[in-house]
């Protein structure tokens, strides 16, 4: 059992920085996700985590002990990384007593302790088999039994999904969140896989750059990112530059094309329709957060540039020439089997769309003209 507290953590490499001041707190029991591109610092983090590397400055603390210079055979982390290193000349039983032999546990104990492992992860009878002579699949769950045999504290995963197949992918990311919630363990989860993250996570921290851009819920950072880089991770999601005015009373957002899209609040009340709240910021606790100044705006004054966006679900194809709806012409479509995805060029604005394959404009093709609605109230304004 562990709460794991990042404080203003940073880390070098050459005088260059790849981590820049992680202030987080991950509570025990927690599953919480890394997320964020190739090289953002995910790992880098992790080896902080683990003690494999010591942070240029900033503290780790598991529960309340500063754990920051203490090496890693003395933290009780287990860790399955990104290339799931396991020792290819021993076989099943033998990599994942690994750990207990350095523990000095006592034979029958290892075997017992192996056993179990071994059942939790489903490779019960498989003891014997070199690991050369083992699927990719069943190679990841020896690295997740050889990390979870220790009874670790802390469970550290590095894109552990990173080198099997999509649908063994899936199924292998429910087994470790399953392992996770019956061991009760805490769990930090590295991956650039949005999808992935969002499926098994209590909550996330979106990483750029080696700083945090949003820290929340899976579907807080789904349904309101915190700002473009987030949103643009999200999917393939519409995202718009433009300006917000006011006209009749309604808050209305501004596309340079003419595309304008009516928000549902009154003006003055902007803020109540899709500005992120501080709340939602991933702001370290000894930053504040900075002021909301669309939602004090007077409401003559166009604000400064700001982004619409808004998920491809959440737009629909339509005939009706409605307040609401935009006309366009279908540029390209992509069938995905339940769903199909459009993209629709709406006169110097594209707009990415999602249908049920089953909905009726579902069939329409490239080249044939056709209306989208954009609802409103589904739109986020994003500042930056
Ligand atoms: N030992 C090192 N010496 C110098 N630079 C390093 C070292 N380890 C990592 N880096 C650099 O630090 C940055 C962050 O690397 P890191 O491995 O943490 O990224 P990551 O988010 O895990 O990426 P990926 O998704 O590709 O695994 C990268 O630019 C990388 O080249
Ligand atoms: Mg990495």
């Amino acid at each position: 059992m562990a709460q794991v507290t990042l404080n203003r953590l940073t880390k070098h490499f050459d005088d260059t920085p790849v981590v820049k001041g992680i202030s987080l707190t991950v509570a025990d029991g927690e599953f919480f996700s890394l997320l964020g591109p190739s090289g953002c610092g995910k790992t880098t983090i992790l080896r902080m985590i683990a003690g494999f590397i010591f942070p240029t400055s900033g503290t780790v603390l598991f529960d309340d002990q500063d754990v920051t210079h203490v090496p890693a055979n003395r933290r009780n982390t287990g860790m399955v990384f990104q290339n799931y290193a396991l020792f290819p000349h021993m076989t099943v039983f033998e990599n994942v007593a690994f750990g207990l032999r350095t523990r000095k546990v006592a034979a029958a104990e290892t075997a017992d302790r192996v056993a179990r492992a071994l059942d939790l992860v489903g490779l019960a009878g498989l003891e014997q088999r070199p690991v050369p002579q083992l699927s990719g699949g069943q190679q990841q769950r020896v690295a997740l039994a050889r990390a979870v045999v220790i009874e670790p504290d802390l469970l550290l995963l590095d894109e552990p999904l990173s080198n099997l197949d999509a649908k063994l992918r899936e199924e292998t990311r429910d087994q470790i969140r399953e392992l996770q919630t019956k061991l009760g363990i805490t769990a930090i989860y590295v991956t650039h896989d949005q999808e992935e993250a969002l499926a098994v996570s209590d909550r996330i921290a979106v990483m750029e750059e080696g700083e945090c851009r949003q820290l929340d819920r899976p579907d807080a950072i789904y349904r309101r990112p915190a700002n473009r880089f987030v949103a643009s991770f999200m999917g393939n999601m519409n995202l718009w530059e433009g300006v917000l005015t006011t006209d009749g009373g309604r808050t209305v957002f501004r596309h340079a094309s003419g595309l304008a899209v009516a928000l549902s609040a009154p003006a003055g009340t902007a803020s109540s329709v899709s500005l992120p709240a501080p709340a939602d910021k991933s702001a370290p606790a000894d930053e504040s957060a900075p002021a909301d100044e669309s939602a004090s705006a007077e409401d003559s004054a166009p604000a400064g540039t700001v982004y619409l966006a808004l998920h491809p679900q959440a737009a629909r194809l339509t005939d009706e020439d409605t307040e609401g709806t935009v006309a366009g012409v279908v540029s390209t479509r992509r069938f995905k089997g339940a769903t199909v995805e459009f993209t629709i060029d709406a006169g110097g604005v594209s707009i990415q769309v999602v249908e049920n394959a089953e909905g009726p404009l579902a069939g329409r093709q490239p080249g044939d003209a056709v209306r989208v609605r954009i609802p409103g109230d589904q739109a986020i304004i994003l500042e930056d």
